[in-house]
């Protein structure tokens, strides 16, 4: 398929990895116009190889900055205008991953470098966008990325979770008040996809080593999420294996105008991982 995205104009959070990066790629086939937003700046410069080699990089700009900082959210969404003379979609994975630490062990500082890099900065980089959106009455779509985590118990320690549980709240908000404007917000659940989120974590293999206590019991999980994840365990018959395009596909659903009705929804996309 193509051509579900033409008259789109995205920021993509998050795209020089994973899912954001399947995403960003998935939207370009489909004709979207993006501009990629990552704060390292090497995962752009591949993607933007591999882009080139797509033969689509006409439709692409990346943008090297973080999403906490109020400045580059700003200068991502002028590079939009300027570059493809609006912008009617934010689609935002940029995120981080705790080490599992459940409340009673989590330190203040931890907690609070997970909620500005996954609550807050969702929350400046959505303002940024509305900042442009409202005064332009631009009839947009954004796409928030939480985690099944953030309404299934756990599949990670309390400060991301919270962080998610805090961005669904977000979306729902953000959902009710600009509906009137034309504006949906919705949120993408994905479930364990194995990304380079917890290599790229500040505390390292202790992100992938910690004790599983704060993972859902219901999936029968009660060892360290490597192995978990790694042997494939919660993949049965009953689940296919995660794969980054499970999320890009609605990610571009709830980009295009197929989704026109949808406002305050979810995409939950995690296999029926936490089903029990
Ligand atoms: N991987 C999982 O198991 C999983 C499960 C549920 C939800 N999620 C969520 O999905 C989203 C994407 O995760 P992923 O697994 O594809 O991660 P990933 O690490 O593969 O990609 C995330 C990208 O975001 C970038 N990034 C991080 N902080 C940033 C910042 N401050 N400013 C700009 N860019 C920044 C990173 O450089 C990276 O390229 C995240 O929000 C994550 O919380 C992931």
């Amino acid at each position: 398929m193509a051509n579900r995205l033409n008259g789109k104009i995205a920021i993509v959070t998050g795209a020089g990895s994973g899912m954001g990066k399947a995403t960003a790629l998935e939207y370009l086939r489909e004709n979207c116009k993006i501009v990629a937003m990552d704060n390292k700046g090497e995962r752009l410069g591949a993607l933007q190889k591999e882009v080139e080699e797509m033969g689509l990089a006409a439709n692409l700009v990346t943008f090297t900055g973080s999403i906490t900082s109020n400045e580059d959210c700003d200068k991502a969404v002028e590079a939009a205008v300027k570059a493809f003379g609006s912008l009617n979609v934010l689609t935002h994975f940029a995120g981080c991953m705790d080490y599992f630490a459940t409340a009673e062990e989590v330190t203040d500082e931890d907690w609070d470098y997970v909620i500005a890099i996954n609550l807050t900065a969702s929350m400046r980089i959505s303002r940024a966008c509305l900042k442009y959106f409202l005064p332009n009455e631009i009839r947009a779509s954004m796409i928030l990325v939480t985690s099944n985590g953030a309404v299934q118990g756990s599949t990670a320690g309390v400060a991301y979770i919270a962080s998610k549980g805090g961005v669904e709240s977000l979306a729902q908000c953000m959902a009710f008040e600009y509906g009137r404007n034309g504006i949906r917000v919705n949120t993408i659940q994905p479930g364990p996809f194995m990304t380079a989120i917890t290599s790229d974590s500040a505390w390292g293999a202790k992100a992938m080593a910690n004790k599983g206590a704060a993972i859902h019991r219901g999936t029968g999980y009660n060892k360290s999420s490597r192995d978990w994840i790694l042997t494939g365990e919660w993949v049965t018959e009953r689940y296919v294996a995660a794969d980054p395009k499970h999320i890009a596909g609605g990610a571009v659903y709830l980009a295009s105008d197929e989704s026109a009705f949808m406002n305050s929804g979810t995409l939950r996309i995690d296999g029926g991982i936490c089903l029990g």
